[in-house]
């Protein structure tokens, strides 16, 4: 199989989308003049060019993508080529209304934006397929291609009526019978029972809350067509260049694709990232979309886009601060990266995105961005080879899965506060800030080689990822899970007990009493520390009670259980008692921060033999690194003390 180190061939990949397109052709010379100044060695072609390419249904205008596919090999520059399908022409639209997707109220997505396609339609894989072909026969062999991108952030929902029969071929290759169908979804429950199939719909608007087990039926569909969508596109041009890797960039912990599955399927695992500048977790945020992205990728990956300047779709819309972009891009290898890239290479002047920064903003080439984006590719070259290919050891996984995510977010549920990846962010804050690095797992992934595996909130969990978590535990493993982990089987039905029979033995919950939400900014005392968010009482078997509530309704009954080397944490504990209570766990179970006694906000990642240290903090600081080493970004040597500007960092090698 192709991987993502055919693409590079030991150097980072430092560029971004390109829309030349966008451009009259006089720009390009000069476009390609800044790319080389700026040690750009790699730009994404064609992401939003199907009508340039097919302006008439049948046609194929290849004639200025040749151009570029030359200038650009020409200049030493690799093209990750993508297939144009994520923004259908208008004429698909007019001629094949089916291929435009509705939403849950019937209304059509009209074009005029992007991805105006229905994953389910016949005619859209049609026409996908065809310029999918002609792209990959017409550059398969050329030699500026490096990678294919297949469509871009696949995201769309289709409730219309040929996603309503696919998702009916869905269903019954899952349950062959309707009895089967109508056991999964206990339609006994208000009347819902299935006489026949053709009853069967997307869970379209509906007067009052909807069959959650159709809804979670109908996200993992979505997320299985989308999957057909790339895979058929892949399966094309990998007929073609069977030595060329394929990716499809994610959007960071996004709930419409199964990840896992998704990331299975990809040669070279790639995703977008856009943390807010301004959000004092920002960094955190980077750190948990990379740890993620890196465990799908079980090794290097490709960060597809970043903004070199502000995005476009936030409220209030920040630049970043001198020294920002090159520090996240650093963290970003530093977490596995070897490809640092962006949307986009040039700042548009027109369209909806014209005041989203780019590696080239308004200012020019004389501009902050470009000026920046031109240092951190000089020295994203000079680390290059130590840097590429890289591993990350990690002791600790944290388990995250959408199946699960999707059955909990369901309407109907006891607190609208608990929001899945609001927890997975608490938690992974917690390790961040106790310098602990993790890897993300799936509940029924192989977990022996970790020393602490922690849930956070593992709503859902099948049979054989309680067995698999049982087995870790039993094996030697330390686990901790959080609040409402292990409710729900499969087909979203609660388990006897309101926790599964086996975990509440593992844990030492003798009885689950009741579920206590917690409104906006409550707290539950605990012996030590506060919880919010969510509480419960529960009574725990003899000697099984690690913290208790102290106070109000449930004083005394246990807050945090622990037996063995199982822990459950029933509250969130507030976010510096989280982090405590985590490293003394991790500490129990082997698991070493990365350095220690570092200053809050200086982030320490070990990469290979390297030594990243990066500074998120606005102020210098000056930190001790055991041992001599030679900062790559510099060239110095460091010995014992390490002192970084705001923002800075360092590359170290022992
Ligand atoms: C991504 C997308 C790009 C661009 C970017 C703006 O979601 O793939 O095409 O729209 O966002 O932040």
């Amino acid at each position: 199989m192709p991987q993502l180190g055919d693409a590079t061939r030991g150097r980072i990949l430092f560029g971004g989308d390109y829309n030349p397109e966008q451009w009259p052709q006089e720009v390009w010379p000069a476009d390609v003049r800044l790319m080389k100044e700026a040690r750009v060695n790699s730009v994404t072609l064609g992401v939003f060019s199907w009508a340039k390419l097919e302006p008439r249904p049948g046609a194929r205008e290849f004639g200025w993508l040749d151009r570029l596919m030359d200038l650009l090999h020409d200049n030493g520059i690799g093209v990750v080529l993508s297939t144009p399908t994520a923004s259908p022409p208008p004429w698909l639209g007019r001629l094949h209304p089916e291929t435009l997707p509705r939403d849950e109220d019937g209304r059509v997505e009209w074009w005029g934006g992007r991805q105006h396609f229905s994953h389910s339609s016949e005619a859209y894989r049609r026409y996908a397929a065809a310029i999918t072909e002609d792209l990959a026969a017409r550059y398969g062999s050329h030699p500026a291609l490096t990678m294919w991108h297949i469509n871009n952030e696949y995201c769309t929902y289709d409730w219309g009526d040929e996603a309503a029969a696919r998702f009916r071929r869905w269903l019954k290759n899952k349950y062959v019978t309707l009895d089967a169908l109508n056991t999964a979804w206990g339609t006994a429950f208000w009347s819902q029972g299935y006489g026949d199939w053709n009853e069967v719909l997307p869970p379209r608007h509906a007067h009052y809350l909807k069959n959650p087990t159709q809804v979670l039926d109908f996200r993992r569909f979505t997320s299985d067509m989308l999957l057909e969508c790339y895979v058929a596109e892949r399966d094309i041009v990998r007929r073609h260049t069977p030595h060329t890797p394929v990716t499809s960039n994610f959007m960071p912990l996004w709930v419409g694709q199964d990840a896992w599955r998704w990331a299975a399927e990809e040669d070279v695992v790639s995703v977008d990232l856009y943390p807010d500048p301004r959000d004092p977790f920002g960094a955190q945020s980077g750190a948990l979309v990379q740890d993620l992205t890196r465990s799908q990728a079980r090794g290097p990956w490709m960060l597809m886009e970043q903004a070199a300047g502000p995005v476009n779709w936030r409220g209030v819309n920040h630049p970043k601060p001198h020294g920002l972009n090159r520090l996240w891009s650093l963290q970003a290898v530093a977490r596995g990266a070897d490809a640092v890239c962006y949307f986009q290479w040039r700042q548009s002047r027109q369209g909806a995105e014209k005041f989203h920064s780019g590696m080239v903003s308004h200012a020019g080439a004389e501009g902050r961005t470009y000026q920046e984006v031109k240092r951190l590719g000089a020295e994203l070259h000079k680390i290059s080879g130590d840097v590429t290919g890289g591993h990350i050891q990690s002791d600790i996984a944290l388990l995250h899965d959408w199946h699960s995510w999707w059955a909990g977010a369901q309407d109907g549920r006891l607190s609208t506060h608990v929001d899945h990846p609001d927890l997975l962010r608490a938690w992974h804050r917690a390790l961040w800030e106790a310098h602990l690095t993790t890897d993300f797992a799936h509940p029924e992934h192989d977990l022996t080689r970790y020393k602490l595996v922690l849930a956070p909130q593992l709503y859902l969990l099948t049979d054989t990822a309680i067995d698999n978590l049982l087995a870790y535990v039993r094996g030697g493993g330390t686990l901790v899970c959080g609040f409402l982990t292990g409710i729900a089987d499969e087909d979203d039905r609660v388990r006897p007990g309101g926790v599964d029979a086996r975990l509440r033995e593992l844990f030492g919950i003798r009885t689950l009493h009741e579920w206590w939400p917690l409104d906006a900014g409550e707290t539950v005392e605990c012996d030590g520390f506060r919880g919010t968010l969510w509480s419960e009482e529960i009574e725990a078997e003899d000697g099984a009670t690690a913290i208790p509530y102290k106070g109000g309704e449930l004083d005394g009954l246990p807050a945090v259980l622990h037996q063995g080397r199982a822990w459950y944490v029933s509250t969130l504990p507030e976010p510096d008692a989280l982090r405590d209570l985590l490293s003394r766990i991790a500490a129990d179970a082997g698991a070493r921060p990365v350095l220690d006694g570092l200053p809050a906000r200086v982030e320490a990642v070990r990469r290979g033999d390297l030594l990243f240290v990066l500074n998120h903090g606005r102020e210098p600081v000056t930190v001790d690194v055991p041992g001599t080493h030679r900062d790559l970004l510099t060239g110095e040597r460091v010995t014992g003390r390490l002192t970084l500007a705001r923002y800075g960092a360092a590359v170290l090698r022992p």
